[in-house]
């Protein structure tokens, strides 16, 4: 395997790239990459606009698919439309939403739109993609998007904190099994983000843009793409965030999960 990814003049399929992190990575990609950039996520207004700044910015090639990822359906025909008449080289899974607040409270819907956004998805397209890399001999590359919620159990994130903690698991072990076929698969675990995340969860009046840890989301995707091209098989970006998850190797998990309470309890 290519020790980097080489991104430049080859597709990167990005999903949840109508905001926050998968569009800084977009942007990324397409001005200090050269890569051409397929832009999943539901809104299209938002997808357009920024397949067309980044083409007469950038003058890289951008094409959009309008998708909701909790639908099954959408999902396979992510893959398909990506695939058709078009060398997808790396892929990043993105998209993802959470909850905070009482895991009582959380409707019943809700979670599970959570589980297929932030999990089942994740697992067919990488899936999909990761055999589609092997198959075609083409040492392609996979990010998936986790948290450190992932490492540490975080009440009042419940039933997201356990969706980051799966994705971290599978995405680790899947890299391992096909690292050896010519594939990188990357997970990406970062902390605060100062994205619409925070303002839809209601969490922005609890963490905003300035405290302590809290990233940008453009810095945070420069992290990410570094990890992704050197193909790390994990990266946590940001002293404090290391810091966390060193806490959480180290630290009993129910004292975590007490203290991790008392800054969560809205
Ligand atoms: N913000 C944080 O503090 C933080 C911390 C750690 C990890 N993360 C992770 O970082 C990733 C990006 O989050 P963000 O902070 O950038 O949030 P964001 O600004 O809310 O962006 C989320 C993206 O996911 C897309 N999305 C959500 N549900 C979707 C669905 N059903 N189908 C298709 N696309 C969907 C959204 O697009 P549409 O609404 O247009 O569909 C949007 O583009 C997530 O996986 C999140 O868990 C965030």
């Amino acid at each position: 395997m290519n020790r980097m990814l080489e991104l430049r003049a080859r597709w990167t399929l990005v999903t949840g790239a109508s905001s926050g992190l998968g569009q800084e990575l977009a942007r990324s990609i397409a001005r200090d990459q050269g890569g051409h950039v397929l832009l999943v996520a539901r809104r299209r207004d938002k997808l357009e606009a920024l397949a067309e700044e980044l083409r007469s910015r950038h003058g890289v090639q951008a094409a959009c698919i309008v998708a909701d990822l909790s639908r099954p359906e959408d999902v396979e025909r992510v893959y398909t439309e990506a695939t058709q008449g078009r060398d997808v080289h790396a892929v990043i899974l993105n998209a993802g939403v959470t909850y905070w607040g009482e895991a009582l409270k959380l409707d019943w819907s809700a979670f599970q739109a959570m589980l297929d956004t932030n999990v089942t998805s994740m697992v067919r397209l990488s899936t999909l993609f990761a055999r589609h890399f092997v198959e075609r001999r083409t040492e392609g590359g996979l990010l998936l998007v986790s948290s450190v919620a992932a490492f540490i159990p975080v009440p009042y994130q419940a039933a997201y904190s356990g969706t980051k903690a799966f994705i971290t698991s599978y995405g680790q072990a899947l890299a391992q099994e096909v690292r050896a076929q010519g594939v990188s698969v990357t997970v990406f675990a970062p902390g605060g983000i100062a994205t619409e995340l925070l303002e839809k969860s209601g969490m922005s009046n609890r963490f905003k843009a300035g405290d302590l840890g809290m990233m940008s989301a453009e810095e945070c995707a420069a992290h990410a793409l570094r990890a992704f091209v050197h193909r790390k098989e994990l990266s946590v970006p940001g002293l404090i965030n290391q810091t966390l998850a060193l806490a959480a190797r180290l630290l009993p998990r129910g004292f975590l999960a007490q203290r991790t309470a008392a800054m969560y309890r809205p």
